[in-house]
């Protein structure tokens, strides 16, 4: 159903220019891409001119802004030589310079809304990779998991986390009983990796309110909202970065409906530093990855890498990557040579171009570029220009980017964090009520119990039934208004909560 408006909506501007100009095609933005080169080349500039004119079509954006060098973006450009030259030498005459619609998040706060999320919605699979746990130790929080969802507990925050696994320390036997094999080694070395994760910044990521998706999917007057993560910071917490990355993706997978064959995307995903989403990842979760990469097309979510080195990327992704932008790649190394190679044999070859040696004499802002047609077939390389950026390449101070965030239509709903009632209070809640009635049946009987111990907590085995008996109860009655009757888990186990 396409009118002529849409239709002129949709007329893409070009972002180089080679032997023709080249665009993304539209419909074709959701089969991904990759746009690689060594530092300097101009990925990050090439990026932008991409994001301005996907924003310009009416699609949302997400991306993390890795060297801060991204809030240029909500503001015209002009007066940077560099690009006055670039513009003069595409023959664009008038350059109009345009500031385009940002929306600023921030894991800290500090220079963006903060953004979140719950423990259970990240899912034991993300959350072993962020704690680093092996195999036996992921299969134990996962056991975990399910403990919490059969017992009606909520897993929000860190503090939850912690008072789960200190309950399954103290209940171990009862919970080995049902659930499978844990020992207090394994239970205390999961412990001390939540806590590593506290100390790293994960206390202000967990909690609610939580990322709600509708808020990065916005249009504004036409123009998609460009939803920039503040990451300069969080690169010192490699892990916690990349397995945010991964959250949003199995989220943007997990909520949207499928969309059929779009005439342009409906959302998209730009992945600087992209390496790290497969560093140190497990092979079950680089499945999933791969396979959540191969499905989300078809919601009308495109995803776009951006690494150095094609290598970077497993086969499997790369593969199914179709819009292509490679900048030069310095090759002094035998391994970088080979790199070379691989990634000029990436490319439907154009018998102009010998893209092998064309890889090593790219100027910045040049690049070997291959998009897909209407038709899904991809073009022969093209040696092009990149266009030059309409928006301002100095970036905004923090006080602008502070500023910004208080003026946004969504100030004020992420802003406080909000701590409801979850398993660390519910815990701690069913503790004392065992310790009551372990106190009245006390005062009642002839032979009184030993006290509980100096840290509240009562002698072992025989609480661990207490505490179960307590938790039936609370599970029969009050429990079933926090959590939906229906527990339903996403790609990556992703607790699904209704937004
Ligand atoms: N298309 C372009 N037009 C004009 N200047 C560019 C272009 N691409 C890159 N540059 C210049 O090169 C610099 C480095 O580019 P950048 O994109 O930051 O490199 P990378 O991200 O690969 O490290 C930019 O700051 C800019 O001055
Ligand atoms: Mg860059």
């Amino acid at each position: 159903m396409l009118n002529d408006s849409f239709m002129t909506a949709l007329t893409p501007s070009p972002f180089a220019k080679g032997e023709t100009e080249i665009f993304i095609e539209p419909s074709m933005a959701n089969r991904h891409g990759l746009i690689t080169g060594s530092t300097g080349t101009g990925k990050t500039v090439t990026l932008r001119v991409l994001i301005e004119q996907f924003s310009s079509m009416g699609v949302p954006v997400f991306l993390p802004d890795i060297k801060g060098d991204l809030s240029g973006l909500c503001r015209p450009g002009g007066g940077n030589k560099k690009i006055e030259e670039r513009a003069r030498l595409l023959g664009l005459n008038e350059l109009s310079y345009e500031g385009f619609p940002v929306r600023f998040w921030d894991l800290h706060g500090k220079e963006g809304h903060p953004v979140r999320a719950t423990i259970s919605e990240m899912g034991p699979l993300l959350l072993s990779r962020i704690l680093n746990l092996n195999n036996t130790q992921s299969g134990i929080l996962s056991m975990l998991f399910r403990y919490a969802d059969d017992s009606r507990l909520l897993l929000i925050d860190i503090a939850d986390l912690v008072s789960l696994i200190t309950h399954a320390l103290e209940n171990t036997a009862e919970i080995k009983g049902k659930y499978g094999n844990m020992t207090s080694a394994s239970l205390g070395a999961i412990q001390r990796a939540v806590l590593t994760l506290e100390e790293q910044g994960g206390d202000l990521f967990f909690g609610e309110p939580s990322l709600v998706l509708e808020d990065i999917l916005e249009v504004k007057d036409g123009k998609g909202t460009i939803n920039l993560l503040s990451a300069a910071a969080l690169m010192k917490t490699p892990k916690i970065y990349s397995t945010f990355l991964l959250w949003l993706l199995s989220e943007l997978y997990d909520l949207l409906p499928e969309a059929g064959d779009l005439e342009k995307p409906r959302f998209l995903l730009f992945f600087e530093e992209s390496h790290l989403l497969f560093t140190d990842t497990p092979k079950v979760l680089e499945e999933k990855i791969i396979q959540i990469v191969r499905l989300i097309r078809s919601k009308g979510v495109g995803v776009y890498f951006i690494t150095q080195n094609p290598g970077d990327i497993p086969e499997a992704v790369l593969g199914q990557l179709g819009n292509r932008v490679q900048h030069a790649l310095r090759a002094t190394t035998p391994g970088e040579m080979r790199a070379v190679k691989a990634a000029a044999k990436s490319f439907r070859q154009n018998p102009k171009i010998d893209t092998e040696k064309v890889i090593g004499e790219l100027g910045i802002g040049e690049a070997l570029v291959s998009v897909l047609d209407r038709s899904g077939v991809p073009a022969p390389v093209d040696r092009a220009f990149i266009y030059p950026p309409r928006s301002s390449l100095p970036p905004l101070s923090s006080t602008e980017i502070q500023a910004e965030v208080r003026s946004s239509p969504i100030f004020g709903r992420y802003e406080e964090a909000i701590n409801r009632h979850s398993a660390a209070e519910e815990l701690l809640q069913r503790q004392k009520e065992v310790m009551a009635r372990e106190q009245a049946a006390e005062k009642s009987s002839v032979k009184p119990k030993p006290a509980p111990s100096s840290a509240g907590r009562s002698s072992k085995t025989k609480d661990a039934g207490d505490v179960v008996s307590t938790i039936a109860i609370r599970t029969a009655t009050n429990v079933g208004t926090q959590i939906g009757k229906e527990i339903v888990r996403g790609m990556l186990g992703s607790w699904l909560k209704k937004k």
